[in-house]
């Protein structure tokens, strides 16, 4: 497996401590695919629009994933392959920088149970993670949704409660949390040690 560190130029003043943030692209052979993780831009909206509508109709639309782009660049990644886009995923954080959300993903089902959802995740954490105020990150999911649950139990997420009827009537859903713990500054944890 090769890891390539990438850097990007991030196109919103949105969320301005987000501009040092590195997206680290792993490249990785897992048999012949070799699958690319980066940031979304502009022109990748057609494409993923094609992608969602394959992967989950009736959940996203155009309308949805514009908002995620302006809200949140930032924090909404793709998968390529060979130049292809096989997978994206959103991800936001509530207006006081406590609550991260990830908000979806979705993989193409020739390249779906090889590690990108995770891969997804991943990246979507990471980005998360650069806010110092991030104490918790949330996410919906069905609970007939064997590998989202799977995916996301991997990286800590716990069922926090179910929320009924959340999409409408029958269109329940799963709310799984992940704590996130503060990051302890090296000056704090000086200041704290007291010599007698
Ligand atoms: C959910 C989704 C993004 C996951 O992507 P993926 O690339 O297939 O996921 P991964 O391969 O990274 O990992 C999935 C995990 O679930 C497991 N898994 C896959 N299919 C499974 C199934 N039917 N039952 C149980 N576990 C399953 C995998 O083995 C893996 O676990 P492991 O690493 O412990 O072996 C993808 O399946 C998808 O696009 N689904 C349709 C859209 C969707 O439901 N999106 C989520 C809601 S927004």
């Amino acid at each position: 497996m090769n890891f390539t560190v990438l850097s990007h130029a991030i196109h919103s003043s949105f969320i301005p401590v987000c501009y040092s943030v590195n997206v680290r692209a792993n490249v990785q052979e897992a048999g012949r695919v070799e699958v690319q993780i980066e940031r979304v831009v502009r022109d990748d909206f057609a494409e993923m629009i094609t992608l969602a509508d394959m992967t989950l109709p009736d959940r996203m639309n155009l309308h949805e994933l514009k908002k995620y782009m302006e809200l949140f660049p930032e924090l909404i990644f793709k998968a390529t392959y060979n130049g292809q886009l096989i997978g994206f995923s959103c991800a936001g954080i509530d207006m006081y920088q406590t609550t991260g959300w990830l908000l979806f993903s979705n993989v193409s089902k020739e390249f779906q149970g090889q590690g990108i959802g995770k891969r997804l995740i991943e990246a979507r954490l990471q980005a998360l993670r650069q806010f110092p105020t991030l104490r918790t990150v949330q996410v919906t999911v069905s609970e007939t949704n064997a590998s989202s649950i799977r995916a996301l139990s991997a990286y800590g997420f716990r069922l926090a409660h179910a929320e009924q009827d959340y999409y409408g009537p029958g269109k329940h859903r799963n709310l799984m949390e992940l704590p996130i713990l503060p990051m302890i500054q090296p000056e704090k944890i000086e200041s704290s040690i007291v010599i007698t």
